[in-house]
């Protein structure tokens, strides 16, 4: 760890999504997915965090962690548990949520979409049929109509690049579909739905004069593919035009990218989105092999780096390297909507916090203006496929007692979300205070 020091408009919070912490919704894709056995350790998202019941308490760990911003998703089951039928209570409570994060000055961005969908939804084919985009549409409306005044700033859709590819193109993910062709068509509505709902979100807010600057984005699922040979590098650029541009250069530009069917729909082009999200955690080194299915599988690591829990590489080089590239094509603010790393034993979160962010520092210093960074998670959650077993918060969960306890990181992120950077007294003290635990366990 070395000192750095962030600019003071410069916003820090962390991120979460409905599923992965509320419990109690058995109306989601995903709770049906885990009933039907599909997570790795047999847990289910049916308690999680039980945050839908402790929302006081999680919001005490937040002011206690001094965030400026929390990014947080709406679950589209529960406040439309069936088909054109609103839930007040639903609606009451993430009224009340977010009306207590301003409470504590802490700037909400909600999320519409984290890919979770109520169940109804699934049944009519989801995003399989064109014609059910506008349910999709009925349901943003709904919620900024009724949330708006106080949200500004939204994302659409959180990684529809790992959303399509999952749960369409290789069906590890609710609705486990496997078809190549489908899983284009989606790409295009859910591209389509994005620039919908952006204009919805900018039409109501004006409309109603809604206070604040609206900002609307997405956050894409942002790998730096890297590879050492020339074969290797074409195979690269492939895995990046596949997993990155077709999504991105549709939801910010509105252009629809071959092999996507264009005939589904026409946009004109144009600017979509107001600020850039990106969700980055690591890198892939790719090589070229004959079978170009496996181009975008067998994604290997690189021996000489350090890895998360779940063997992801820890290369913090890449944070920088995307903000560069897609601002010099871009040239809009970007947010750092999801960072973070699986580490139990929180032996490498504290580097991994520091370093990404000395690389948005040095982002900042040459012009590049990145704006916000939400780590990601508060506290562990349900994990997908992983389930339980997987490890990102700043806070563990003992889901059976439900008690959150501090991981030593999270004092280390408090600090730098004060004090908006680090200095050599705090990581000094920080380093004696960790071998002198070490030392007595
Ligand atoms: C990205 C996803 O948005 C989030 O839901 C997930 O838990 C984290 N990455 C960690 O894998």
């Amino acid at each position: 760890m070395v000192e750095f020091k962030l600019p003071d408009n410069f916003l820090i919070g962390t991120a979460t999504a409905s599923v992965q912490i509320e419990g109690g919704d058995t109306n989601n894709t995903w709770y049906k997915w885990c009933e039907e056995g599909h997570i790795k350790d047999a847990s289910s998202c049916i308690i999680a965090n039980d945050h839908w019941n402790r929302v006081e308490q999680d919001t005490e760990i937040l002011k206690s962690l001094h965030v400026h911003t929390h990014r947080m998703s709406l679950e589209w089951s529960r406040i439309e548990p069936s088909k054109g039928s609103y839930s007040k209570e639903a609606i009451e409570h993430y009224r009340n949520e977010i009306k207590l994060l301003l409470k504590n000055n802490i700037k909400p961005l909600v999320t519409l979409h984290h890919f979770s969908e109520p169940l109804w939804f699934q049944e009519l084919g989801a995003w399989k049929k064109a014609g059910n985009t506008k349910f999709f549409l009925d349901y943003v409306s709904y919620v900024v109509e009724e949330l708006g005044e106080l949200v500004s700033d939204w994302l659409t859709f959180n990684e529809p690049n790992v959303f399509a590819k999952l749960g369409y193109i290789i069906g590890m993910w609710p609705p486990g579909e496997r078809n190549l062709r489908v899983g284009f068509r989606v790409q295009v509505e859910i591209i389509k739905a994005h620039i919908e709902t952006y204009k919805i979100i900018h039409k109501i807010r004006e409309n109603k004069k809604f206070p604040g600057k609206t900002m609307v984005g997405a956050a894409i699922h942002i790998r730096i593919f890297d590879s050492t040979t020339r074969l290797g590098n074409m195979v690269a650029r492939a895995a990046d035009y596949i997993f990155h541009e077709l999504f991105i250069q549709g939801m910010t530009e509105g252009k629809i990218l071959f092999p996507l069917p264009s005939g589904g729909y026409k946009c004109k082009p144009g600017r979509y989105v107001d600020f850039f999200g990106i969700n980055y955690y690591t890198r892939n080194i790719v090589e070229f092999t004959l079978n170009p299915l496996n181009w975008f599988h067998n994604l290997i690591g690189d021996n000489e780096l350090d890895k998360s829990d779940l063997g992801w590489d820890i290369y913090p080089q890449g944070v920088y390297r995307v903000c560069k590239k897609y601002y010099d094509r871009y040239k809009l603010p970007i947010y750092i909507t999801e960072n973070g790393i699986s580490d139990k034993f929180d032996n490498r979160r504290p580097d991994y916090i520091c370093n990404h962010l000395i690389y948005i520092a040095r982002a900042i210093k040459e012009g590049i203006p990145v704006e916000r960074y939400y780590y990601w998670t508060l506290m562990d959650n349900f994990e997908w496929t992983e389930g339980e077993t997987a490890n990102f918060g700043l806070y563990d969960c003992d889901f059976q007692s439900q008690e959150r306890k501090k991981r030593k990181s999270a004092d280390l992120f408090a600090f730098i979300c004060k004090n908006r950077g680090l200095t050599e007294a705090f990581i000094n003290d920080y380093n004696t205070q960790s071998t002198a635990e070490k030392n007595t366990v």
